[in-house]
């Protein structure tokens, strides 16, 4: 893209998410772009007048912070160079959008420079984004030649028909490639690397990444909190919704899909995608355990005083079992398990490979235990970002130099093998999510970003299986350390079979 002025807008830019995240975000990004050519101006948008904004806005942006790498004094410096750069604004009305426009168009004059793009990013509840995206479309596009990227933030409706409504709303007023839709896990430096990884290992990958020698894939986000805090969105959603519709069917498709032969092929990598989403047997509701945990009801009960007994039978553990139609994976199960309340906080995707597809009789002791890639997300057992591949299936080639293979294992288990019988290859430097997709969205990478199609498509997958689950009891768990059976599904078996209520696993082989 051409250097040239670029105004970064926050609408709800004193909020939860921009305070914790998005300021620290167009930070790194300032500082990664600080001599590129390009020019900045950083507006945090939000419903306040300026006089009451202004103060709430400038403490955020003093809390920012420089890399380790950065000095102290050139930190200093360009923090003091951002804060300069940026104000709040009230933006309410069709006119504070107005404003802000000529605002804009009087800083480009002043500078002399050519304007490169505007990035809106609507931090705000998503029953807002039609209208805001109404008056970014009247008055606040940018001068012909530059972008105007607009970012929005899930939930991007509850079902297939209000996805469509939502979209289409969004559609009047901005085109498809303009809309950045977030899904966080995108963002994650493991999930962003499947692909390349898998391009990267093809070789010892391609022959066996099929259902002869795939036993099954998990992805799994387990998580100890409960959702106090939340409940009146939580419980309109629920964990499917929440996080299996969105973080893990995303992964689901990375892992599973073709790959393209070029990685920047935006629209080869969507296509792919879009292939496994529409090749996804239906899910039947024989496929899914759902669960709900003990105190939950409590919860909602007190949090939304309500005097009657809440009878709630939003889900927030299920375990749903998949399969692609395509030789390539038949009869293979995919499992995609998340639940809140759980005995550990640890988020993977796993691919358990058939030990008796390489295991020779007389070589059982030795390589037969169990064969696996693990994408381990960054917390959990191992607390960082990792792509681990057990030593008795291949030794993977290093990504890049961005990534660093770990010497030094810790005595820990990782997805049921000790981290020395793993090659681990990990992050040199962690990024933060944010931090990553907003320098996705200032380079256009939308393949990091749901577009309105991959969006609808996994919908089409989820939908009926939500219907069809939408006066289910979930089974009561008691949360904590505690789970019982339900939560031990990814830990058993070797065959899922299920019926329908329970994922049936048959006795443990693994490392047997
Ligand atoms: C969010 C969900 O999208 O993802 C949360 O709304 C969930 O309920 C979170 O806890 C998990 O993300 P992470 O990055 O903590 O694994």
């Amino acid at each position: 893209q051409r250097p040239g002025h670029v105004s970064v807008v926050i609408v709800g830019g004193t909020g939860d998410l921009a305070k914790k995240y998005l300021w620290q975000g167009f930070f790194q990004l300032y500082v990664n772009q600080v001599s590129s050519g390009n020019t900045f101006s950083f507006y945090g948008g939000g419903l306040s007048l300026a006089d009451s904004g202004t103060p709430v806005l400038f403490e955020i942006l003093k809390a920012v912070s420089c890399q380790n790498k950065v000095s102290a004094e050139r930190c200093a410096l360009l923090k003091e160079q951002f804060l300069r750069l940026s104000q709040y604004r009230q933006l309410k009305t069709l006119e504070d959008y107005q404003d802000l426009a000529n605002h804009i168009e009087k800083q480009l004059q002043e500078e002399g420079m050519k304007e490169a793009g505007r990035l809106f990013y609507l931090s705000v509840p998503a029953f807002a984004y039609a209208d805001i995206a109404d008056k970014i479309n009247n008055s606040c596009r940018p001068t012909s030649g530059a972008w105007l990227r607009v970012v929005l933030e899930k939930p991007f409706g509850h079902d297939l028909r209000s996805a469509q409504i939502l979209s289409s709303q969004l559609a009047i007023s901005l085109k498809d490639e303009e809309m950045y839709r977030i899904d966080h896990y995108l963002g994650k430096q493991v999930v962003a690397n499947i692909l390349p990884f898998r391009i990267e290992n093809k070789k010892f990958l391609d022959p066996i990444w099929n259902k002869h020698h795939i036993e099954r894939v998990e992805i799994v986000l387990k998580e100890t909190l409960d959702v106090r805090g939340r409940i009146p969105f939580y419980d309109q959603y629920g964990v499917i919704r929440d996080v299996l519709q969105n973080h893990l069917t995303e992964v689901m498709a990375l892992l599973t899909m073709r790959l393209p032969l070029k990685l920047s092929s935006n629209k080869e990598v969507l296509q792919n995608k879009l292939k496994v989403f529409s090749s996804i047997l239906p899910l039947g509701k024989n496929q899914a355990v759902i669960g709900q945990y003990q105190s939950y009801k409590a919860e909602v009960q007190q949090e939304q005083n309500k005097t009657k007994d809440h009878n709630s039978l939003t889900p927030t553990y299920a375990a749903v079992l998949m399969h692609i139609d395509e030789a390539q994976y038949e009869g293979v199960p995919i499992l995609l398990i998340s639940g809140k309340m759980l005995d550990e906080r640890v988020g993977y995707a796993r691919i358990l490979f058939k030990n008796d597809a390489f295991c020779l009789a007389n070589h059982k002791a030795i390589h037969c235990k169990p064969k696996q890639i693990i994408f381990h997300f960054g917390h959990g057992t191992l607390q960082y970002p990792a792509i681990l591949v057990s030593k008795n299936l291949f030794k993977p080639v290093l990504l890049n130099s961005e990534w660093k293979e770990v010497m030094e294992h810790t005595d820990v288990n990782v997805v049921g093998l000790p981290m020395s019988d793993y090659y681990v290859h990990t992050p040199t430097e962690q990024h933060d999510t944010y931090t990553e997709l907003i320098s996705h969205i200032f380079a256009g990478r939308s393949n990091s970003f749901i577009s309105t199609e991959n969006l609808l498509a996994s919908w089409e997958i989820w939908t009926p299986l939500l219907s069809s689950l939408a006066t289910t009891f979930p089974r009561i768990y008691p949360g904590g350390a505690d789970n019982g059976d339900l939560l031990d599904i990814r830990l058993k078996g070797r065959e899922v079979s299920y019926n329908s209520e329970v994922v049936i696993i048959s006795p443990d082989q693994v490392g047997s």
